[in-house]
């Protein structure tokens, strides 16, 4: 097997973007599984002799990813997301629909190898749910009454419509335009009249306003961003680099592909101004693999920026040159963690890396190194422009600036929405019909994740809270990717927890024990409650399970992998020992658990003796 003349030229470009070779194995493996239907291994042989690879090395790489295929598949690819916000719309019931019409099971190919249906995780489509990808393109919102369509090949993409945020948007300034990803519609708005300004200053200048401005982090963690900046090292002689995590696999987070998809300018400019601070001449863009769309318009937009100009050699003449690399990934929610994001960036699996050293020193090609989010990426320009008070007066306290939130599941309005960080609360932003638009066919509140699938969730009583890290980390949980899931009173916390474990499961990298093995037994125990086939005990081995991989593993996975079965024990047991007592899902009797309760007592008061 060999490479077409065209996908040898097109692997050739992409190998010449990357200091060292191996980093093109992805890219590679991509154009391989799209020439020949399936990495073979005729096709992974070849790809070994042009990257210098043996063949095990490249299979040891390709089969951590998801969306590498050993055997052929269907012509059309069907991949549901059955993870949380999807599950919540039906997401179940649609692929088994599916599956049953095409006569196949889940996984499986038709006979006449026309389909392949399979199931997937978290999509980064959630407010959109249920979110399917057919041949890689969105075809979000999908019910029933469309799988003639879909599997007739009329209805072949059908992206989410996202609603407008309210007020005077920041951020997302330009998403809702005509033609936003373009270079005209960006410049028009304003786009790229700062970064000739901006390039000026001196790269100590914008660390220190960036510091002023209170921005933190938008991945997760909320770690101040202008002080990680300043902990790269003065005196390493090797090259930095800024490496853009655009992994976004979070159950609930589809905030950054907004910006990817519609306003890939905006990042293309931060990343400039952001590279010159921190004297960094190549930035790579790690975009997950199934975001076909946005690494397409990334891709788009970079051709335009380099003609125009603005990226390259050079810049604006101000004799500063910064390269920016668009990479895609294929399929590993871990890759998100930066250091397992740069093993993959580097060719290999996407497993964590011990810390320290920190990316800061260790980084790419153990070069010093930094690791941001899009968002908080895209907000450096946004603080030279309009200062750094400017932007620490936007937010909160030691929370600056504009904030965008998820809001997915059982709400009138799913969406991102634009605030400043904190001055909106965890209520307004479920119930407010500039936001979320309130609960959906006249149900009731249950409870809400407030931060993406690794955050513990918080009760309706706990909503009066301000969505901004310090806040609701004062509530018991965490604002993470700021990724609202939203849950009405017909949802079974184990059902929900279950579901979230299994993703954990599916996504643990295997390295460490605690997390490769806890989160097939936390599986395993909750399966068997939520079936009715468990028993009291369960619940303190569940327990101690969670107990046991909490902050003994080595990346932060373990610790977002207990925060769905450990809150749901702590806020709803009530819920778990009805499914051990009853020995079956509520579900099953009632539409709520407290008509279920309200049965079972019924029954046990008929059943007592006289
Ligand atoms: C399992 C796991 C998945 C993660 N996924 C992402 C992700 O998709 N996007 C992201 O920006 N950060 C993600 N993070 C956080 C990153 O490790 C890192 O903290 C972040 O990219 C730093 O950027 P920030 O300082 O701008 O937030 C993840 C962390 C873990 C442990
Ligand atoms: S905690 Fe899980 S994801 Fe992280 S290194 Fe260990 S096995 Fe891998
Ligand atoms: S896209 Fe389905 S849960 Fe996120």
């Amino acid at each position: 097997m060999q490479f077409t003349a065209e996908n040898k030229a097109k692997f050739d470009t992409i190998l010449a973007r990357y200091p060292v070779k191996r980093s093109a194995i992805l890219p590679a493996l991509h154009i391989a599984q799209e020439q020949e239907g399936y990495l073979s291994k005729e096709a992974m042989e070849y790809v070994g002799s042009l990257l210098e690879l043996t063949p095990a090395q490249v299979h040891d790489t390709a089969s951590y990813y998801t969306m590498f295929h050993f055997k052929p598949q269907g012509k059309t690819l069907l991949e549901f997301c059955t993870n949380l916000s999807c599950a919540l719309h039906g997401a179940d019931d649609l692929i088994e629909k599916t599956c049953k019409r095409l006569g196949i099971q889940e996984g499986g190919t038709t006979e006449d190898g026309r389909f392949t249906v399979t199931r997937v995780e978290c999509l980064a489509a959630c407010g959109g749910g249920p979110a399917v990808q057919v041949n890689g393109e969105w075809v979000e919102n999908a019910k029933e009454e469309d799988l003639s369509k879909i599997l007739g090949g009329t209805l072949e993409y059908r992206p989410f419509e996202w609603p407008k945020s309210p007020g005077e948007p920041v951020m997302l300034r330009n998403v809702w335009k005509k033609d936003s990803a373009t270079l005209a519609v960006y410049e028009a708005g304003g786009g790229y009249a700062n970064l000739g300004k901006s390039l000026k200053l001196t790269p100590e200048e914008i660390i220190e306003t960036v510091k002023k401005s209170t921005l933190r982090g938008r991945g997760g963690a909320g770690f101040p961003t202008g002080l990680k900046w300043s902990f790269l090292p003065k005196d390493n002689p090797k090259p930095r680099y800024l490496v853009v995590n655009a992994d976004e696999s979070e159950p609930g987070t589809f905030k950054d592909r907004l910006i990817l998809e519609n306003d890939p300018h905006q990042l293309l400019e931060a990343c400039v101004v952001s590279s010159h601070a921190l004297k960094a001449k190549t930035c790579f863009i790690y975009i997950r693999g199934e975001f076909h769309e946005a690494i397409r318009t990334m891709e788009r937009a970079t051709a335009e920026a380099y003609a125009a100009g603005y990226l390259g050699k050079n810049i604006l003449g101000t004799g500063i040159d910064v390269d920016v690399v668009i990479h895609g990934g294929a399929g590993a929610y871990e890759c998100g963690e930066e250091t397992a994001l740069l093993e993959s960036l580097e060719g290999k699996r996407g497993q964590p890396r011990l810390k320290p050293p920190f990316p800061a020193t260790n980084g790419l090609y153990n070069c010093p190194t930094i690791v941001n989010n899009v968002e908080t990426i895209a907000c450096v320009p946004i603080i030279l422009e309009k200062g750094a008070e400017w932007f620490a007066s936007w937010g909160t306290e030691k929370n600056g600036g504009p904030k965008l939130y998820c809001v997915s599941g059982h709400v009138a309005r799913p969406g991102t929405y634009e605030a400043p960080m904190g001055r909106i609360t965890l209520r307004e932003l479920i119930y407010d019909p500039k936001y979320g638009g309130g609960m959906k066919d006249g149900h009731t509140l249950r409870a809400v994740v407030p931060g993406g699938s690794s955050t513990p969730v918080l009760l309706p009583s706990e909503i009066d809270v301000a969505m901004d890290f310090d806040s609701i980390a004062k509530a018991g949980s965490m604002l993470g990717s700021a990724a609202t899931i939203v849950m009405d009173d017909s949802v079974c916390m184990v059902w929900m927890a279950q579901r979230l474990t299994y993703f954990y499961k599916h996504e643990s990298c295997g390295k460490c024990s605690p997390c490769r093995e806890g989160t097939g037994w936390m599986l395993r125990i909750l399966d068997r409650i939520e079936a009715g086939h468990g028993e009291m005990k369960d619940l303190e081995v569940l327990w101690g399970v969670t107990d046991s991989i909490g902050g003994k593993t080595l990346c932060p996975f373990g610790d977002a992998a207990i925060a769905p079965p450990q809150s749901t024990l702590k806020k709803f047991r009530e819920e778990y020992e009805y499914h051990v007592r009853e020995k079956q899902c509520w579900r099953k009797v009632a539409r709520t658990f407290e008509e279920a309760k309200a049965k079972a007592a019924k029954g046990a008061l008929a059943g007592a003796p006289a």
